[in-house]
């Protein structure tokens, strides 16, 4: 939600003009204010998306400049998937400008348009992010985990082998994703793979990223994945997965 910092001279009627706000609504979003009619310079008023569809504009992230230097890896390799990624951005806010012009139209759980939209829009969401995770997480030196995600791998899967072993045997399993995560509900760590049918569990907070799609590894690997898993290892950026473990509140 955008928010607006009180500047000396700034009132609600000035902040309701600039941002074209609905008085009741910014009202029912800012009630740690106690009087809005009283603002004070250092105040923070939220303020509310507009009701009309208006989505945030979705950028593409840019790539860690490592992911061009990494053994194992082509250039060519990473262009062509980051790319890929690309397309998704692409079509985020492609489907986001067409549901907002379709206003809710003709849901229906059958076949609408709405339907396909939405649908399209969750999966286009889903590998947005998880491409961003996993480009994100290559590019550092691999070897093991250390500090505080080796102490929860152990904590968590008995051993750092057992956890590698597991890992890796959900890399082969899965048909388009895996992932390292950590369950804000159970407080442990997991293992899951996730195919594009079979949804991806709640809760989730994603530490480490695999893609297992072909398109990540076939110009330099064919279809060999247990090669690519090889040096994809090789390259994981396990400060980033200690950053992310860390920034969890528990
Ligand atoms: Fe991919």
């Amino acid at each position: 939600m955008p928010r607006h910092v009180i500047r000396p001279g700034d009132t609600i009627k000035t902040i309701v003009k600039k941002y074209n706000a609905n008085t009741n609504n910014l009202a029912i979003a800012n009630t740690h204010l106690e009087n809005l009619e009283n603002l004070n310079p250092g105040d923070v008023v939220y303020i509310p998306a507009a009701s009309d569809g208006t989505y945030n504009f979705l950028e593409t992230k840019n790539l860690k400049s490592s992911l061009r230097t990494m053994m194992g890896f082509s250039v060519r390799q990473i262009q062509e998937h980051y790319k890929l990624y690309q397309d998704y951005v692409i079509k985020i806010n492609e489907i986001r400008a067409k549901l907002q012009a379709l206003k809710q139209k003709e849901a229906d759980s059958i076949y609408s348009e709405y339907r396909a939209l939405k649908t399209a829009e969750l999966y286009a969401v889903n590998n947005c992010k998880l491409h961003e995770y996993y480009f994100e997480n290559m590019g550092g030196r691999g070897g093991n985990a250390t500090g505080n995600v080796l102490e929860v791998i152990v904590r968590d899967f008995g051993s750092y082998e057992y956890w590698e072993k597991d890992f890796r045997a959900t890399c082969l399993m899965a048909r388009n994703w895996a992932i390292l995560g950590y369950d804000f509900d159970d407080g442990h760590l997991h293992n899951y793979g996730y195919d594009e049918d079979a949804g991806l569990a709640v809760r989730i907070e994603p530490l480490l990223v695999v893609d297992l799609a072909e398109h990540a590894y076939f110009l330099d690997y064919g279809t060999n994945r247990t090669s690519y898993l090889d040096a994809f290892a090789k390259n994981i950026d396990w400060a980033v997965v200690k950053s992310r473990f860390t920034n969890i509140k528990i």
